[in-house]
């Protein structure tokens, strides 16, 4: 197996939820990690659950869809910080849950923004380096929207199904290097997600896990953590994780519903 022992881990959207998730779940595992996300005070926070674990922490606010502020970043990152092994692509987001006919323009800028063109552009700063030391992992988060789609998610569908194709094109551009690359595709995971598709309106954020348990941020941590951790011949292109509960995008069962 491989050691995650001060290997450098560079988790994208590290504040809240999976990425969060990830971050203590490395960090336990010795790994020194680069934070990055949009809200400072998150960052703080989480900086301080990690101390217990006595791991570098590098965290720096930072918007990925800002292609100047992440080449900047990347390539002003202190000398001992630069070797990458793991990038975990994890930023992004759902906007609202319309009709393609009726929906709010700004919420597509958000998730292609976002999911797409932030995945992009941190991969294409930080993969090179990955290249030229014949070392490294890139792993995506995706999502079963990228698999399946659903009423009322075509944007957010079409983004998802752009990291599976921007996955299994980058593991094709990456062949004869050691360079590593996973796209994780959860179902339903209960973590800020569905507060920022509907905006605040956390009743209707609830509604979404009435019913049914779905998978926890840990769950795909732990999924993230396995990937990482496989001998260095073994290379998983693509995981789906679902609750037990949810069979399909648009099938979950619920209990007393
Ligand atoms: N929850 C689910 O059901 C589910 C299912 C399948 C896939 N996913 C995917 O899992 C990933 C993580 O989502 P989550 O469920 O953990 O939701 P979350 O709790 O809302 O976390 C999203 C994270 O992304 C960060 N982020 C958003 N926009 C950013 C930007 N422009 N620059 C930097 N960071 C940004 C947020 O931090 P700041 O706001 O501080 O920037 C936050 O840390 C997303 O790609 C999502 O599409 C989620």
């Amino acid at each position: 197996l491989v050691s995650l022992k001060n290997k450098i881990i560079l988790i994208t959207g590290a504040s809240s939820g999976i990425g969060a998730a990830c971050a203590e779940q490395f960090a336990a595992q010795g790994a020194k990690l680069i934070l990055i996300a949009r809200r400072q005070e998150r960052l703080t926070e989480l900086t301080e659950r990690l101390k217990p674990y006595q791991i570098p922490v590098l965290v720096q606010t930072l918007d990925v869809t800002s292609q100047e502020a992440v080449q900047q970043f990347i390539a002003n990152l202190p000398s001992e910080w630069q070797a990458i092994d793991a990038l975990i692509n994890n930023a992004g987001l759902a906007a609202g849950l319309d009709k393609l006919y009726q929906a709010d323009i700004t919420d597509w800028e958000a998730m292609i923004n976002t999911n797409v063109k932030g995945l992009l552009y941190v991969s294409r700063y930080v993969v090179p380096g990955m290249v030229a030391r014949n070392a490294g992992h890139i792993i995506n988060i995706g999502s079963i929207a990228g698999h399946q789609n659903y009423a009322g998610g075509s944007v957010y569908c079409g983004t998802k199904a752009a990291v599976n194709s921007i996955t299994q094109c980058l593991k094709l551009d990456l062949t004869g290097t050691a360079v590593r690359v996973t796209t994780i595709d959860p179902g339903m995971v209960e973590t800020e997600f569905s507060q920022v598709r509907f905006k605040g309106d956390n009743q209707r954020a609830e509604q979404v896990y009435k019913g049914m348990i779905p998978l926890t941020a840990n769950d795909i941590a732990d999924a993230i953590v396995y990937c990482a951790t496989r001998p260095a011949h073994v290379n998983i292109l693509e995981m789906i994780l679902l609750p037990t509960a949810q069979s399909a995008a648009t099938v979950v069962h619920r209990e007393n519903a």
